[in-house]
């Protein structure tokens, strides 16, 4: 059979990333420009300066992609692009360079889910194997995903108010740590005892969903209480704590659902699946009720066009193309 070569552009939030992907799997290459040393300044992402990087950044990152992988734009058979959710200036700088480069090399466009993605990023490791759950994690999503089938994506469980990677974010910012706080929380937790009791919102005996803003809340006030008691807290204990609390609960309600949907394979898709407390806590959970589990590497953990790339691939042999009128969809469902 034919080889598929696609060609992904993601542009939802603040790292431009093109990549070439062959036959869903192979990553011939995945360029990645990050922006975070412009937003670090301001504690977080500024959709306007995020766009802007997007515009200056993208046709020359889609020229530095196709070097990379060898490939020329004639060798293409489509071009897959993320549609939403995200931020709406970034998603439409992608969505046009897509379009733009789908039209003038006669290329089916191919619009994607930024969770799809995210999720199949698991299948740039290894097979997907059905029915699958994926536990979603990033700054702007938490989500239990179930799938019987390719393209089929049956959400059982969401944050009812912040996202794990927001909470990560907000804690960091009040221990005084810079954007993004994820990674530099993870680091810190391994170097303290989880010794405070946090709370954990298990909410209903039988829900998937989660809440991290009474968490994100205890914490805060931990920290301030001290203060003015004028004790000192450690910020790896406080790290470690925070982390321990939000892995008890990650883990405990996915290991439930693969219980309760009878799954084949587990999966880890967002941001936050590069959290290495998590990762640990997974995997030996898996291993101890014997799941087959999947953990993409760091790289394919945070936003990349590889992974659009891979979920636009199963869709484009699906036949499920979109038209030249595609636009950016700020929030999205999946
Ligand atoms: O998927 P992603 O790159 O962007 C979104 O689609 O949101 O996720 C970014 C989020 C940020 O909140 C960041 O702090 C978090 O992922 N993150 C981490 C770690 N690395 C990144 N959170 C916890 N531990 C990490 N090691
Ligand atoms: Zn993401």
């Amino acid at each position: 059979e034919k080889d598929i070569y696609v060609l992904g552009i993601e542009t939802s939030c603040d790292e431009t990333s093109v990549a070439v992907v062959k036959n869903g799997r192979d990553v011939l290459c995945n360029v990645i420009a990050s922006q975070i040393e412009s937003h670090k300044r301001f504690g977080g992402v500024v959709p306007e300066v995020a766009s802007r990087h997007h515009v200056e950044q993208v046709t020359l990152i889609i020229e530095e992609a196709l070097t990379e992988a060898e490939v020329t734009l004639g060798d293409l058979d489509a071009v897959a692009v993320t549609e939403g959710p995200g931020l709406v200036g970034s998603l439409l700088v992608g969505v046009h360079a897509a379009k733009a480069l789908a039209f003038a090399n006669n290329l089916p466009l191919i619009g994607v889910h930024h969770i799809a993605g995210h999720i199949y990023a698991n299948h740039l490791v290894d097979t997907l194997k059905f029915p699958m759950l994926s536990l979603v994690v990033s700054g702007g999503h938490t989500e239990l995903v179930v799938m019987d089938e390719h393209g089929s994506f049956k959400v059982i469980g969401e944050t009812r108010d912040d996202a794990v990677g927001e909470a990560y974010d907000k804690v960091a910012r009040t221990i005084g740590l810079p954007y993004p706080g994820g990674p530099a929380i993870d680091q810190l937790a391994h170097e303290g005892e989880p010794s405070i009791d946090l709370p954990r919102a298990w909410l209903e005996p039988d829900s998937y969903d989660f809440s991290f803003s009474g968490l994100k809340s205890a914490v805060i006030n931990t920290l301030h209480n001290a203060k003015q008691r004028g004790e000192e807290i450690e910020a790896s204990t406080l790290a470690a704590s925070f982390q321990e609390s939000v892995i008890d609960v990650l883990v405990g309600k996915t290991m439930k659902a693969a219980r309760d949907y009878g799954v084949q394979q587990i999966c880890l898709a967002g941001g936050v699946a590069a959290n290495k407390g998590l990762r640990e806590r997974l995997s030996t959970a898996c291993e101890e009720e014997d799941y087959s589990l999947i953990i993409p590497p760091l790289s394919l953990c945070t936003d990349n066009a590889a992974m659009i790339a891979a979920a636009g691939t199963f869709q484009f042999m699906r036949g499920e193309t979109s038209e030249m009128d595609l636009n950016a969809r700020a929030s999205f469902p999946l």
